[in-house]
């Protein structure tokens, strides 16, 4: 059992309490720490805490404080992640982890010298779709992956600081591609090292400084690819896809818009349909149920059964650094539109990979192109011979 201090009363704060409180979970949120009394008493009263507090350290030092959940904007991950090293507390934190890579180095660094378990909430990388796919490319049903693509658009984020680019960091890149750029890593493989990327970034619509759109490849150095699709511009609601290709197979995932419920109403009754859902009338896309299907349930599943073993979590500060380095590089490449190195001062993976062999060996004489039933019946296979390059058809019945 975990007893949890929440800093931060907004929208992730409160998902987070619903999915721990869920069900009939065992671990509690005991205190909450908000910037105004209103809020923290709010929060206190709806679940229940014995501590509220406007006064951040007060609620992370209490005693009866396990394990501190940040879920503060951006700019207050790096401040909030060393008050717990301060006090010597569990912390796991919200994505993005940093506001760029050289913040997320630091909480890592910090978090690994004081000897506290961290974990980063990519709670996108817990959703049930997810954990079945990834287990399915695990256990190479795919066979080996060449093309991961993960594609998060909205009409926006829902509070002010989203929209200044000091607090936030950044716009959509660094709001909705950190969890794009980690659903694909984790495909690709968490041990490949990611070396170049080549994003196209643009404000299309919003009047602010930061990106509303943009569009990024990453490179892995086995040769795989990963692209992100990340919007604040895209109207219908939020679009939460992801895919992957492999020499043995395809996933394709779609988390949010068609989940397989759809529902008409002319918009009598409720109007919550599901997060950043545009219109509660007409033909609509509602979620069974959000907080599971978004993965937070297995997300704090795993977090905390880690924290009691005293294990690591299958989402650590390392791997929030991981994708704050490759964030940067997208910046710097819709910049100067050219492919940018991703800088990795810390890389834990596999290192000098190249491209793996890719040819599959039909017989002594031929590589194999590929093999087809043909509409009139007949079994064809498509050669390659190896000694004078040429392109061969056989027939097999
Ligand atoms: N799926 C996800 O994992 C997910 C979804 C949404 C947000 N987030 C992340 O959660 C964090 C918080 O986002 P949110 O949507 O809950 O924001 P929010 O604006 O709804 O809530 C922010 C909370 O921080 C508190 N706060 C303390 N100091 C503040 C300050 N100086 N300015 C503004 N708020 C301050 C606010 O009172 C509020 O309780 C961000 O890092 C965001 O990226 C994650």
């Amino acid at each position: 059992m975990a007893n949890i201090a929440m800093l931060g009363s907004g929208f992730i704060g409160r998902f987070y309490a619903e999915s721990i409180h869920g069900q009939r979970s065992r671990d509690r949120v005991v205190a909450i720490y908000a910037r105004s009394e209103k809020n923290a008493r709010k929060f206190s009263d709806d679940y229940g805490c014995d501590l509220w507090s406007t006064d951040m350290e007060e609620v992370i030092s209490h005693p009866s404080v396990d394990l501190v959940c940040i879920a503060l904007p951006n700019n207050l991950h790096e401040p909030a992640v060393m008050a717990c090293v301060k006090h010597k507390k569990a912390v796991i934190t919200t994505k993005p982890l940093g506001r760029n890579g050289e913040e997320a180095l630091r909480m890592l660094k910090a978090v690994e010298e004081a000897g506290i378990f961290a974990g980063y909430l990519e709670d996108l990388c817990y959703t049930p779709k997810f954990l079945k796919a990834l287990a399915s490319v695990k256990e190479g049903s795919l066979g080996r992956i060449l093309w991961a693509k993960s594609r998060e658009t909205h009409p926006g984020p829902h509070s002010s600081w989203f929209w200044d680019k000091e607090q936030a960091g950044g716009g959509c890149i660094l709001d909705l591609g950190c969890h794009c750029i980690e659903i694909t890593r984790s495909f690709i493989g968490k041990d490949i090292k990611p070396v170049e990327v080549m994003c196209w970034a643009d404000t299309q619509v919003k009047p602010i400084d930061a990106e509303d759109h943009a569009i990024g490849l990453i490179k892995y150095e086995n040769g795989a690819i990963a692209q992100f699709e990340t919007s604040w511009t895209f109207r219908g609601g939020m679009d939460l896809r992801d895919e992957v290709m492999g020499t043995e197979g395809t996933i394709w995932i779609n988390n949010f818009l068609r989940t397989g419920f759809e529902m008409f109403t002319t918009g009598k009754g409720g109007d919550y349909i599901a997060e950043k859902a545009e219109s509660d009338s007409g033909w609509l896309f509602p979620v069974g149920d959000e907080v599971n299907d978004l993965g937070y349930n297995h997300m704090f599943t795993d977090m905390f059964n880690a924290f009691e073993k005293g294990q690591e979590p299958a989402e650590t500060f390392y791997d929030g650094y991981v994708v704050n380095a490759i964030i940067d590089a997208a910046y710097r490449s819709a910049k100067t539109g050219i492919w940018e190195k991703v800088d990795l001062p810390v890389w834990r993976g596999q290192e000098g990979l190249t491209k793996e062999g890719h040819l599959t060996e039909y017989d002594a004489d031929h590589y194999l192109i590929k093999e087809e039933m043909t509409h009139d019946g007949r079994r064809v296979v498509v050669l390659k011979e190896k000694a004078s390059g040429k392109f061969v058809e056989k027939q097999l019945n």
